[in-house]
């Protein structure tokens, strides 16, 4: 798929009624980082990540009648509420593909969506929102102009879309184990959307992820602010190498079901995305010091026990916590009784591998 697969077609007429699709859409954990981007929302380097289960955005789009056209009209409504902040980011997103998708501009537009996962917990998902508003706009697109597309292409194209409305979001529409970026290590991924990867040993299909909450607050610096801090950064060449050489050799692990191989890899991405931060010419840093005493635990724990657990961290203090099915029970017991010891409200937001986004009808 690229940008000449977009036709950018009109609707002959104005609609005469209103239609409705719904989607939901998980969030993903990046095992390795994006983290930089240029041009049109592509990737300085490529990522891998696992569809989580439980994070997920519930999305109807209602494509409305609308006398003439004219700029796009979004009614959003997140919760069962108008939020203009969030509502403003995706009007900026849906006015930025009104030439992949003219028809935008000549309906009104009707968002609801609602997030399965406390928002309490601060984890504000824009992979799982975005992914799911690509979703339902890929739909209405098949229905106006009767485009006939199997599933592996409906989910390319949503991907190429969502990732115009979130870097992360692209890797979402698939099963498992998904890259975005070109490398050689894959053949067919692309920087312009995400691939499913195909061969995956079934002890990586029972991955538990626990997100351990540190702090619920909203970070100090947005993700997009830490793409933009990546430009002129010195370490960029050898980042970009290294994401290279870290995502053939996660492929590997994936494959032949190396679990050492996996954690020493996902702890080396963990730890780099924040080195990259720390170390860029406005440097910041989003761990805390629970964050620290955590992951430095969770690496004693593994050497003291021999579980294989890991750890791994977005853009932001809460830790996540990757395990296997077959460890459960122990896990659960050093997550109660060591991990979260000093978080009063023993606040987790368990999930793990999950099967990608499914049409609501
Ligand atoms: C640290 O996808 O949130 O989570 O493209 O600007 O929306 P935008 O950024 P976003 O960046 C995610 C960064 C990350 C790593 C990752 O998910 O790969």
């Amino acid at each position: 798929m690229t940008d000449s697969d977009f036709p950018g077609s009109k609707l002959a007429s104005a609609l005469s009624q209103p239609v409705s699709v719904t989607w939901q859409s998980p969030s993903n954990i990046a095992l390795v980082k994006y983290w930089g981007k240029t041009g049109r929302q592509l990737p300085v380097n490529p990522s891998l990540s696992m569809t989580l289960s439980n994070a997920i955005t519930v999305t109807k789009l209602t494509a409305l009648p609308r006398e003439t056209e004219g700029p796009v009209e979004l009614d959003f409504w997140f919760e069962g509420n108008q939020n203009e902040a969030f509502g403003a980011r995706m009007s900026k997103f849906l006015v930025s593909i009104n030439d992949i998708f003219p028809w935008l501009t000549q309906v009104r537009l009707k968002l609801e969506t609602h997030n399965t996962f406390p928002h309490s917990a601060g984890i504000a998902s824009s992979a799982s929102a975005f992914s799911a508003l690509a979703l339902c706009l890929c739909s209405l697109d098949n229905e106006f102009f009767n485009i006939v597309l199997d599933e592996s292409e409906f989910r390319s194209k949503a991907s190429y879309i969502a990732r115009l409305g979130s870097g992360s979001a692209c890797r979402s529409l698939f099963p498992g184990f998904t890259v975005w970026g070109k490398t050689k290590s894959l053949p067919g991924s692309s920087d312009l959307l995400a691939v499913p990867v195909s061969e995956v040993h079934p002890v990586f299909t029972t991955l538990n992820d626990t997100i351990l909450i540190v702090n619920k607050k909203e970070k100090p610096v947005s993700s997009s602010e830490g793409h933009n801090r990546m430009v002129g950064h010195s370490f960029t060449e050898a980042r970009i190498k290294q994401a290279g050489i870290n995502t053939g050799e996660l492929l590997d692990a994936l494959k032949t079901g190396n679990k050492q191989k996996f954690i020493s890899i996902v702890e080396n991405e963990a730890f780099t995305l924040h080195a990259l931060m720390m170390t860029s010419a406005d440097g910041f840093m989003l761990m805390e010091p629970e964050t620290v005493r955590i992951i430095t635990r969770v690496q004693q724990l593994r050497k003291e026990t021999g579980l294989n657990i890991c750890f791994t961290l977005d853009a932001g203090p809460n830790v996540h916590l990757l395990y296997f099915e077959d460890e459960i029970e122990q896990v659960n017991k050093l997550i109660v009784e060591d991990l979260l010891k000093n978080n009063e409200q023993n606040l987790r937001i368990n999930d793990l591998y999950g099967t990608g986004p499914i049409k609501i009808n």
